[in-house]
């Protein structure tokens, strides 16, 4: 990983679950690592216990200012490796939200993420070597209700991997979308009263996108999230597979 995606990452989202997991797996093999996320306590705890170098750079990556923020506090690294994971998902009745909370959505998991890749791909591409990881979710893969704008979002990020998957294969960067399903993360527990079955950890999440990455530009983690997203995508009629996954995301709902 370190020769071919080194000497650093950045991962967005790292102050806690699968970012801070990422963060992990990337330092110990051998990559330096910046940290993005609002919190600063949490990604200096983090970076406290890294062996390689880290860079802490805090900063609400739903503002334009604050992705100019981590490009301009990173010009100076090699970023070999950019992990989008940061990500806000609101649940609850569309008519219900504020207009402003679904622009936050969008402008999180769909702008910055664009922001954060058109920045760092260009040099990755002169060097011949890099990789791009997406988190995304099987949400994404149909719409889903109470989580409409979300889940919409995220099939947005899954789209975007495919197609700079097939772009960009040629010059030697990777990209991947990770579609995960349930993860059990403080953000999941949080917002979820019980968690769904096939929770997988954010580990085994880490681990099968990195698996992934150079190989195919799509990775589900865990067995039983891989037969469910074959099952809805190729086996129910669209509207089941709808019905499916609204029904269990109202069912995990906190009352
Ligand atoms: N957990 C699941 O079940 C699950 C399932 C499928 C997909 N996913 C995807 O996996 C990713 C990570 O999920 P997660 O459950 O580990 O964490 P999460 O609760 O969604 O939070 C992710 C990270 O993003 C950071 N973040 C949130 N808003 C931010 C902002 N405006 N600017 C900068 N950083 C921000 C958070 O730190 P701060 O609060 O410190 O900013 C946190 O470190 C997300 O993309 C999510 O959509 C998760």
């Amino acid at each position: 990983l370190k020769d071919r995606y080194g000497p650093w990452a950045l991962v967005a989202g790292a102050s806690e679950g699968i970012g801070a997991a990422f963060a992990t797996t990337l330092s110990r093999q051998g990559l330096n690592v910046v940290l993005v996320a609002r919190r600063e306590g949490p990604l200096h705890d983090l970076a406290e216990r890294l062996a390689t170098d880290t860079r802490v750079v805090p900063a609400d990556l739903a503002t334009p200012e604050g992705v100019s923020h981590v490009v301009d506090g990173t010009n100076d690294l090699d970023i070999g490796l950019v992990v989008s994971n940061a990500a806000y998902s609101p649940i609850g009745l569309f008519i219900d939200r504020d207009p402003a909370d679904l622009d936050r959505v969008l402008d999180l998991n769909c702008r910055a993420l664009l922001r954060l890749a058109r920045a760092y791909l260009p040099a990755m591409v002169e060097r011949g070597r890099g990789g791009l990881v997406i988190m995304s979710s099987l949400s994404g893969m149909q719409g889903t209700a109470t989580i409409a704008t979300y889940a919409a979002s995220k099939a947005f990020g899954a789209v975007l991997a495919e197609g700079l998957w097939a772009e960009l294969k040629p010059t030697g960067v990777d990209v991947v979308a990770c579609v995960a399903g349930a993860v059990a993360t403080p953000g999941y527990d949080r917002a979820l009263a019980k968690r769904a079955p096939g929770t997988v950890e954010p580990q085994q999440v880490v681990s099968a996108a990195l698996r992934a990455l150079g190989r195919r530009p799509r990775a589900v983690p865990g067995a039983m999230m891989r037969v469910s997203a074959a099952l809805m995508a190729r086996v129910l009629p669209r509207r089941t597979a709808i019905g499916v996954v609204s029904r269990a995301t109202a069912n995990l709902e906190k009352p």
